[in-house]
């Protein structure tokens, strides 16, 4: 015969009949709230179950009757994507470089990609931001060899700088004065002072003295009277300490007696038409465009 259980006298509630240590528990009902949000829970699993995919099996899963996928989701966004660039891949292929400046949602545009393209393809030479680096001319200052106008920075993308395999590419070589006999080192050691003088930087003025008819004679057509440059033959100015080859007495001196070259891929070929464009304005908006 089961015992009637025995009862709390407070509360009145039933009393479970173990007991521990002369601890005993109440037999009180789970609080009304909890049992619903447990319910409503397990409800909202089973409908889960049937509209998701949810039940892992040997070959697969179950797929849930409303065919969900992450993949479909990620597709869809994909596609609204490619869209939504297509209308900007379209009109920048329709501009000049100029006209996506003057629009500032292609602008935009033209900025972002034109940055990504630059650190995958330029970055290597010209340093992140166009930083530049030793031989490789910095792209984000005032000063330019070739010209940082818009047409002039697309020019130098499509076409390269003494890039052989290009027929349009940019060329002008400085001769090698040193390698071909045209200078003693003693003649350049002197044109070397002269040049340093424009920047305040000769040691030696009467070696600069000796420099300066050297220098109207066999570089001023290149590099300007006052070494002010030219940009139709990419010769540096040498009036403004900016250099490319370094500005050491040493540097200048091995340069004018056996000049580099620099050489610049073209990258009309590799790169397409609207990506040169996006490189132009970002190139030019680095800071030096002009
Ligand atoms: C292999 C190295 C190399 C790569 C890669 C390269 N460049 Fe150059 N770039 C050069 C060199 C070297 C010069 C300087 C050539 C000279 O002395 O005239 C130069 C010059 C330039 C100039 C002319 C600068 C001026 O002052 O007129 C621009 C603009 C330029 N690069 C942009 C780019 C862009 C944009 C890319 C990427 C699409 C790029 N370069 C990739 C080596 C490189
Ligand atoms: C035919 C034109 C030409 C003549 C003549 C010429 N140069 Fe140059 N010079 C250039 C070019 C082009 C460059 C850029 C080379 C490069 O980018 O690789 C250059 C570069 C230089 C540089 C390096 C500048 C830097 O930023 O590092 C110096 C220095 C220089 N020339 C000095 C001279 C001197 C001095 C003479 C005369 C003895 C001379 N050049 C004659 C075309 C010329």
């Amino acid at each position: 015969m089961p015992t009637k259980p025995e009862k709390d006298a407070i509360t009145g509630t039933e009393i479970r009949s173990h007991e521990w240590d002369g601890i005993q528990e109440m037999d009180n009902p789970l609080p009304r709230w909890w049992l619903y949000v447990f319910y409503a829970s397990i409800l909202i699993s089973i409908i889960y179950m049937v509209l998701y995919p949810a039940i892992p099996g040997i070959t697969g899963y179950t797929k849930g009757i409303l065919g969900y996928t992450e993949r479909h989701a990620l597709e869809a966004d994909l596609v609204a994507h490619r869209e939504s660039q297509a209308g900007f891949f379209d009109r920048i292929a329709a501009a000049t470089p100029a006209e996506i400046r003057e629009d500032a949602d292609l602008l935009n545009f033209a900025l972002a990609g034109g940055k990504s393209a630059f650190a995958d393809n330029c970055a290597p030479c010209h340093a992140a931001g166009g930083a530049g680096r030793a031989g490789f001319p910095n792209l984000a200052d005032d000063d330019w060899l070739w010209g940082g106008s818009l047409d002039a920075i697309q020019t130098t993308l499509l076409h390269g700088i003494r890039w052989d395999q290009d027929d349009d590419t940019r060329v002008s070589e400085m001769p090698r004065f040193l390698a071909d006999e045209i200078l003693t080192t003693e003649q350049i050691a002197d044109v070397t002072q002269y040049v340093l003088a424009f920047v305040n930087r000769a040691d030696d003025p009467a070696a600069a003295a000796r420099g300066a008819p050297i220098y109207a004679e066999q570089c001023g057509v290149c590099h300007g009277a006052k070494g002010e440059g030219n940009q139709e033959l990419g010769s540096p100015r040498l009036s403004n300490d900016i250099w490319q080859y370094g500005g050491t007495a040493d540097l200048v001196a091995a340069q004018i007696g056996n000049p580099q070259h620099g050489v610049m891929p073209s990258w009309s070929g590799r790169l397409d038409e609207s990506t040169i464009k996006m490189l132009t304005v970002y190139v030019h908006s680095l800071g030096g465009g002009q």
